[in-house]
């Protein structure tokens, strides 16, 4: 039954001009069919430079949402349109302005888990992976940094600006316990911790280093250690052993993130039949949203 499905994702795909994106933090079996599979900055780079008609992304809404940000004359398919994320619902438009008036010298660094209409309010978007580099490119000696304040905090540590952290967080990474991770540490000395910097503050101070899922992938390829614990969702530890099968990855706890979960292979093959759900925004939302993800490509090259 899945080979069939499978057989005819592929079929239609092609008939249909398509490409399949994916999430690192998607299940195996996504992974293993898509074209390819990556952080939100490499998938954000790929939807803008691919010269296909369709995108199917295999991710939460708010990295489809950037793909037709990028891309608007894309059909842009999420598979599932409940894949949302909490994270990102954490802040809205008003809140948001009302911060700003609070800090009217300090530019807004939204990360991009936020929603259109939230990153059409700000100067610039980053991704955990160029955060640091679009904060110290502001043009401002203070930042508004949302939603997530543990990259904000991360963020605090290592630049010279005020930044004035939004008090949002994943709920995913909020599960990881350091006294689970205490224990893998034990259990596995030699091993290196590689954390994401949406975990909190203590479990960095465990870690070889700390890291978005891009990041992850490149500080292994460099590193002479043999057996890694990673530190965020687990669809990265199935990433990662594909990508460096001579190499042992271990979970460091159940990081699940449900809404990662929600797309399933009949759903991917569901919307290439129908190229629905698709994503449609605002076309002054997203246009003010363009702006602020254009600015991170800028300055990130
Ligand atoms: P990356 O930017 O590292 O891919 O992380 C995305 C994310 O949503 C983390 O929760």
């Amino acid at each position: 039954m899945e080979e069939s499905v499978i057989r005819e994702i592929y079929r239609l795909k092609s008939e249909k001009d398509a490409v399949i994106l994916a999430h690192c933090y998607q299940p195996p079996e996504i992974q293993d069919i898509a074209d390819h599979v990556g952080d939100s900055l490499q998938l954000s780079r790929i939807a803008a430079s691919t010269d296909v008609s369709v995108i199917v992304f295999c991710g939460v809404r708010f990295m489809a949402e950037t793909a037709h940000i990028l891309s608007p004359d894309k059909t842009i398919l999420l598979p599932e349109p409940i894949a949302g994320c909490p994270l990102a619902d954490c802040i809205d438009v008003p809140t948001l302005r009302s911060m700003q008036a609070m800090f009217p010298d300090s530019l807004t660094v939204l990360y991009v888990n936020s929603s259109a209409d939230v990153k059409a309010e700000s100067y610039a978007c980053c991704t955990s992976a160029n955060a640091l580099e679009v904060v110290e490119s502001a043009p401002s000696d203070s930042v508004i940094f949302a939603p997530d304040r543990n990259l904000g905090t991360f963020i605090s540590r290592k630049s010279d600006k005020k930044i004035h952290i939004w008090n949002g967080a994943c709920r995913t990474h909020a599960v990881a316990d350091i006294q689970d991770i205490k224990r893998h540490i034990e259990e596995w000395p030699d091993a290196e911790l590689l954390v994401h910097p949406e975990t909190s503050p203590e479990i960095w101070e465990l870690a070889d280093a700390v890291l978005g899922t891009g990041g992850m992938v490149r500080h292994v390829s460099n590193s002479q250690a043999t057996r890694f614990i990673i530190g965020t969702e687990e669809g990265m530890v199935y990433r990662l052993k594909t990508l460096f099968p001579d190499r042992e990855f271990i979970a460091a706890g159940r990081i699940y993130c449900p809404n990662m979960k929600v797309i399933t292979l009949q759903k991917i093959l569901d919307s290439l039949i129908n190229l629905e759900p698709a994503v449609h925004l605002d076309p002054e939302v997203r246009e003010k949203a363009y702006a602020a993800v254009a600015r991170m490509t800028e300055i990130t090259g």
